[in-house]
């Protein structure tokens, strides 16, 4: 204890109060002088440890109340009384300040959470297919309308899938166009949808009619007409009878679908090693309708893709009997599709994410 009398003790406390209650005061009468949400609460947590300081159990004044049975008895009820009246305005003057800074924080949280209704709202912006993804769409509807089934299947694949099925052996000329991307443990990124061919027989057997749209992969530079990274749609259907005449008809009918009634369909002899007979495919350009433009480039013809009758190898590398089956295969560049559909002059213009690009295919 110091050697300050009792009475003393309690003017020091009422002092220290008053030093320290002073920041608060101003609060009391305009809460609005604080400055915000944060600024309150903290000033309410200042107050709280002001509470405890004074008024806690380990207060200065806690312990001058214990002094109370020790002043001589004809000064105790003063003394009482004093200590009393300190301990009740200590109290007053913090209830006071909690209950305004209270208030204060009540109304600034109800004001930020309220919403103005008047206000225009903001509309979420709303994405949409990619223009690869909305074409590949439109080929699916088309054929899954003449009986088709849509096959997915792998990108990554083995030599047997992507080219020894498919007729095309070790030392094949026709690996080296279709050079791709090759894992260490005898994988390769697909370099053709073709391989889905294979797939779609091991797994449902034939009769088979199906299209494979899907990404393929080959080492090219990229340019304007050529990305590493692409898109196609494998075409095949075997069943017993099956002739070049269905294989006309079907990819006719398909570009007459896609690109107008109107549209003529050429055939050129050409070489794919899982068909024979092989042919590539053109119609009559949709924009000028033969005429000569700047898409056909002045031909009237848009070269789209390779088809032919399957390869008896390539029923009998799934254990198809080319004696009672046979078929016709086709594919295409869906990305090449795009590139003439929107009239792109560089088909990477797909793939660089460009907003500004995108937007234009809503
Ligand atoms: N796979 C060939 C390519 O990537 C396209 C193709 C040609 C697919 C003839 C076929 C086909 O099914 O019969 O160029």
């Amino acid at each position: 204890m110091t050697d300050q009398s009792p009475q003393e003790q309690v003017e020091g406390i009422k002092k220290a109060f008053e030093d320290d209650f002073g920041r608060f005061a101003r609060f009391i009468d305009d809460p609005s002088a604080l400055v915000n949400l944060e600024e309150a609460t903290a000033q309410q947590r200042a107050v709280a440890e002001l509470r405890t300081r004074y008024l806690g159990k380990k207060s200065s004044l806690a312990a001058t109340k214990k002094l109370i049975g020790r002043v001589p008895s004809e000064e105790r009820a003063a003394f009482g009384q004093l200590v009393l009246a300190l301990e009740d305005k200590l109290e007053t003057q913090i209830d006071q300040i909690e209950l305004s800074l209270g208030k204060y924080i009540e109304s600034e949280r109800t004001a930020r959470e309220s919403i103005d209704v008047t206000l225009p709202g903001r509309r979420p912006r709303s994405g949409h297919r990619h223009p690869i993804t909305l074409m590949r769409e439109r080929l699916e509807d088309v054929f899954v309308a003449l009986g088709y089934a849509i096959e997915d299947d792998r990108e990554i694949e083995t030599d047997f899938y992507n080219f020894d099925s498919l007729n095309i052996p070790l030392n094949h000329p026709a690996r080296a166009w279709q050079d791709t991307f090759y894992t260490t443990d005898g994988f390769a990124l697909r370099s053709q949808t073709s391989t889905v061919q294979i797939h779609a027989m091991q797994r449902r057997g034939v009769p088979v009619r199906m299209i494979a749209p899907g990404r393929v992969f080959r080492r090219d530079t990229p340019d304007p007409t050529h990305n590493p990274m692409f898109f196609q749609v494998e075409g095949l259907c075997v069943d017993r009878g099956i002739t070049m005449a269905h294989l006309k008809g079907t990819v006719a009918e398909f570009l007459r679908r896609v690109f107008g009634a109107d549209t003529v369909t050429r055939f050129r002899p050409s070489y794919f090693p899982f068909t024979e007979p092989s042919a590539e495919f053109d119609f009559s350009c949709f924009k000028c309708k033969g005429a000569g433009c700047r898409i056909c480039k002045n031909s009237g013809w848009i070269e789209l893709g390779g088809s032919g009758m399957v390869h008896p190898n390539v029923l009998r590398a799934v254990g198809v009997d080319p004696q009672e089956f046979s078929g016709f295969a086709f594919g295409f560049g869906i990305d090449r599709m795009c590139g003439l559909m929107y009239e792109l002059d560089d088909i990477r213009l797909l793939f660089e994410n460009d907003i500004r690009f995108l937007e234009k295919f809503e």
